[in-house]
């Protein structure tokens, strides 16, 4: 996967691919990462891109040319991504599709954001990180990347533990626990301790159902509960009534 990335914050970007998953997708190839320099494109002798908007306001935009100058740099036509507050909240669904696309490119707003002729002309798809506003795209832009470089296979050691992660089923992830085994007299649940692989799968799968019911009820709405799912929910409820 190709991710060529517009920022006027290069080495924001940079630092960023010195670290965890990131670092290691690049060393073994498995993505190529492209800074481009917005203000590489600029054509003021002092590299501005921002300028004030028409019909008054507060703050600056970046400007149409600087984006579309770098936006034709990368040469072929990738899917051009804005992040934007505006745009479709990023999940699961939305990864899956970008990590079946080869190229894309990133483009990080600043300011007041961008002109609106780069959204309405030269962008594929609006990507959102939530419902309130940031002061740039670098972040959103490295949250979606973090999110798709550890769905490819081969950046993880063990892709499984990936899938079994909240909302990959449409469901959250059950609690974990490491050593020791017990602390300040809270102990690991016992099954856990005991080795039986089928309780451990049953116990695993109620507490998942649980911490939805519990935390994420609007999540419960979409996912098909098999048999065993409402009684291992029952089950939960009970328990925690009871305690
Ligand atoms: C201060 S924001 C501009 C917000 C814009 N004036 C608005 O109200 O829609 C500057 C840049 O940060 C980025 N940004 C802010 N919030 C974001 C979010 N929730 N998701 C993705 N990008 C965001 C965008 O690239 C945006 O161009």
């Amino acid at each position: 996967m190709i991710i060529n990335f517009i920022t006027i914050f290069p080495e924001f970007a940079e630092s960023f691919t010195t670290f965890g998953l990131i670092k290691k997708a690049l060393k073994k190839n498995l993505i190529k990462f492209n800074i481009i320099p917005l203000r590489d494109f600029s054509n003021d002798s002092h590299n501005r891109v921002d300028d004030k908007p028409y019909g008054g306001g507060p703050g600056m935009l970046l400007r149409y040319e600087p984006i579309k100058k770098a936006i034709d740099s990368v040469g072929n036509h990738p899917y051009n991504i804005y992040l934007s507050p505006q745009g479709k909240k990023i999940d699961k669904d939305i990864l899956h599709k970008f990590l079946n696309i080869p190229e894309i490119t990133l483009i990080c707003g600043r300011y007041e954001g961008i002109d609106q002729r780069i959204i309405d002309n030269h962008i594929d798809e609006e990507i959102s990180i939530g419902d309130y506003v940031i002061s740039g795209g670098e972040l959103a832009a490295m949250v979606m990347i973090e999110a798709l470089v550890r769905r490819i296979p081969g950046v993880p050691e063990d892709i499984d533990s990936i899938l079994s992660e909240s909302f990959e089923d449409g469901i959250l992830d059950y609690p974990q626990f490491s050593r020791p085994e017990t602390i300040n007299g809270i102990s690991v649940p016992e099954v856990l301790l005991k080795g039986n692989h089928e309780d451990i799968r049953k116990w695993r799968r109620k507490m998942s159902l649980g911490a939805t019911f519990s935390k994420r009820p609007d999540l419960l709405k979409n996912v098909k509960l098999t048999k065993e799912d409402d009684k291992l929910l029952k089950e939960y409820v009970d328990e925690r009534k009871n305690k």
